[in-house]
Parts: structure tokens; sequence; C-alpha cells
């Protein structure tokens, strides 16, 4: 299957994804809205191909959209993985990808979508927090649920050392819901997940 991967920034998920190396998965392109993306040196250096689309050469968010979708439909994906990709979709896109369009939420949904869900998560007392791989429909961070982790809050935790605590569960969670999906094990049913496991 063809995967195109869009990132903003260091792209660690990004890179997980490749280290994992899922037999049926081929890595077609790395996208990044951001020419200074981390990642995309990363992406470079192992011989991915790389591709920028600056939302800043954009008037609106509908044509920065229709640029990415064009660049991204080069690639003929099977599926698109957003990976710390920082930029809100438009419907239109989210609906031309629809279910073949993922993300990864470091919260446990449907609990604290948008930013800063980490600090949203001690602040509200939670003992538990966690990430959320998630089909992408136009409602921001409301698409069908895949996967979650669960890490616990500790009592002197800041937004940074839970972000690092959920950051290396995302790097098992997503690598897996990408695997999961190139193996047509994923079904969704009235906006439910189920995931066929082969039989052990
Ligand atoms: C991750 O925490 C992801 O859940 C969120 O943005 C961060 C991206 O990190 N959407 P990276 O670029 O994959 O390292």
């Amino acid at each position: 299957k063809n995967v195109v991967i869009l990132i903003s920034g260091r792209g660690s998920n990004m890179q997980a994804i490749v280290n994992a190396h899922i037999a049926g998965a081929d890595i077609k392109a790395v996208i990044s809205n951001r020419p200074d993306a981390a990642g995309l040196a990363w992406a470079n250096e192992r011989g991915i191909t790389t591709a920028v689309v600056n939302h800043r050469d954009f008037d609106s968010r509908e044509a920065f959209d229709a640029q990415l979708q064009h660049t991204i439909d080069a690639y003929q994906p099977d599926l698109v993985v957003l990976a710390g990709f920082m930029r809100i979709l438009t419907a239109d896109f989210c609906l031309h990808y629809q279910n073949r369009l993922l993300n990864i939420h470091p919260s446990l949904l449907p609990s604290f979508k948008g930013l800063h869900t980490h600090q949203a998560a001690i602040d509200a007392g939670c003992k538990l927090a966690g990430c959320s791989v998630h089909f992408v429909t136009p409602e921001l961070d409301h698409g069908p649920i895949i996967s979650q982790g669960a890490v616990p809050i500790l009592p002197d935790d800041t937004a940074d050392s839970l972000a690092e605590r959920i950051l290396s569960v995302e790097h098992s969670l997503y690598p897996q819901a990408v695997a999961d999906f190139v193996n047509n094990r994923l079904q969704i049913k009235d906006g439910i997940v189920t995931n066929q496991q082969p039989a052990s």
C-alpha cells in the first residue's frame, strides 16, 4: 500500500513508522508544511522522497489544502498519515481522504481535543493520560478511534515530562495502527472501529 506521511516538525512519529519497516507499507513521501521541519532532513538522509508545501505561500486554507492534496495525490496514496502535522485541514480535504487519513493525538479522546492536552490533563487532576490514533473527519480530533495507549500521571509531572512519557507510547501505537490499516484489519461501522487481529 502506498503511504504518504505529513509532518510539521521533528517527526519522531514518522521516524517510528519508517523504522518499523511495516510489511506492505510503501512509504512514498514525507511532506511538510514547514521547510525547516527537522523530520525532512531525517527522511532525506534515508533516501525517502520529501516535499514541502509551505502554508505561508497561500492566502487561504482552501488554497493551501488544494495544493497539498495535489502534491499528495501525485503519490497515489492508499493511506495518508498525519504525524505531528500542525495545520487544521478543511472539510473538503478530510472528505477526499475519507477512511484513509490517520492522525495521532496526545490525549485519551474524546477528552482533551485540540492543543495543550498534557497540561489540560494535569490541570483536570486526571490520574491517567495517553494518546489516540484515529481516522480523520472534518471535525477536529473527533474521528473514529483506532487505538489508544495510557500512561499514569505522576504527582510531580509537568506538561513536558508527561508529553515525553506519552510520546514513547505513541511510537509503538502509531506503527501498529499503520500495520493494521495496510493489512486491512480495520473496519469502521457507525463510527466505531473494529480491529480483526489475526488468530494466534
Ligand atoms: C506528538 O505528540 C503528536 O501526538 C502530536 O504532535 C506531536 C508530534 O511529534 N500530534 P513528532 O513530530 O511526531 O515528534
